[in-house]
């Protein structure tokens, strides 16, 4: 099939109405120029979610360490009230977008995460953790794209027995992008790409420097995952892989087209 560009949006950009209204928009305007898969992830709204009935966070290098009851409240939030509503704000900006999530037919098939091992050493049982298996490109997701609709995928994953599981964003969007070998991966977060230790933006990184970046701690939480997805998505044959600054819909737009734009990190092998 034509590559599409995968494009992982962090839950920050659509966290409020505003920001959903706005990256409605933008899918939807970046979904004219060519084929468009888009994975959120919603790790605040879900850290809010779990304070309010008193279950404490935990987080290992961005993987959220996961019993049943944070499941519960991962499903709930991620694949019901987020990917519902950037669904419809995709819509109402004039998109065809469909709400799946891993468990939908062949689309994040996953198993039990092996105990990982932590920057900080430790080896750490994340729990109803998922690390997607490297099955065949979606069809539903080929289907859909073809017939020119935005799939619009939560990261939840689902194992053969039909046990759901919680895999993170960035894990799931870089593995789509290689299995669907994609023409490339965006994955936008709120901040201007990966920064130095002088919190300028980093303009390109290769396997080397990225291993430097995370054993000197420059690189931490969230980004150690996204740096994981990236070379996990080249590896598989996605083409181009760039971390970017999503906060400004029109240079995301620009982003998912693979023009060029500022405050971005190119990833290459
Ligand atoms: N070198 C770095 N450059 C940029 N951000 C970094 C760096 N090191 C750590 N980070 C952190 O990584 C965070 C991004 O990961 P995080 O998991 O929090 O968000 P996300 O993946 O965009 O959203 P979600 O988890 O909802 O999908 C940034 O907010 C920043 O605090
Ligand atoms: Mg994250």
């Amino acid at each position: 099939m034509k590559r599409v560009a995968v494009l992982k949006l962090g839950g920050e950009l659509i966290e409020n109405d505003l920001r959903l209204k706005a990256m409605g928009r933008a899918i939807a305007s970046a979904a004219r120029k060519g084929r468009v898969v888009v994975v959120h992830g919603g790790g605040r709204e879900i850290d809010a979610a779990l304070a309010q009935v008193g279950i404490p966070k935990r987080q290992v290098d961005g993987l959220r360490v996961t019993d049943a009851e944070t499941l519960n409240i991962v499903v709930s939030v991620l694949a019901g009230s987020i990917n519902t509503k950037l669904v419809a704000a995709i819509n109402a900006a004039g998109g065809k977008a469909v709400g799946l999530t891993g468990a939908d037919a062949g689309v994040a098939p996953v198993e039990k995460a092996a105990p990982h091992k932590a920057t900080n050493g430790e080896t750490v049982d994340l729990g109803m953790v998922g690390t997607p298996l490297k099955a065949t490109s979606p069809d539903v997701i080929e289907t859909l794209c073809k017939a020119g609709y935005v799939p619009v995928i939560a990261c939840v994953g689902a194992s053969k027995n039909g046990k759901l599981f919680n895999v993170n964003a960035d894990t799931l969007a870089g593995s789509l992008a290689a299995r669907l070998k994609a023409k490339r991966l965006v994955i936008a977060g709120a901040t201007p790409g990966v920064l130095d230790k002088k919190n300028q933006t980093i303009e390109k990184l290769d396997r080397e420097r990225i291993e430097k970046l995370v054993k000197s701690g420059t690189a931490n939480a969230g980004m150690v995952a996204k740096l994981a997805a990236c070379q996990a998505a080249l590896k598989g044959g996605a083409k181009n892989v760039a971390i970017v600054d999503g906060r400004a819909p029109g240079r995301l737009v620009k982003a998912v087209a693979g023009e060029k734009t500022a405050a971005t990190t190119k990833v290459v092998n």
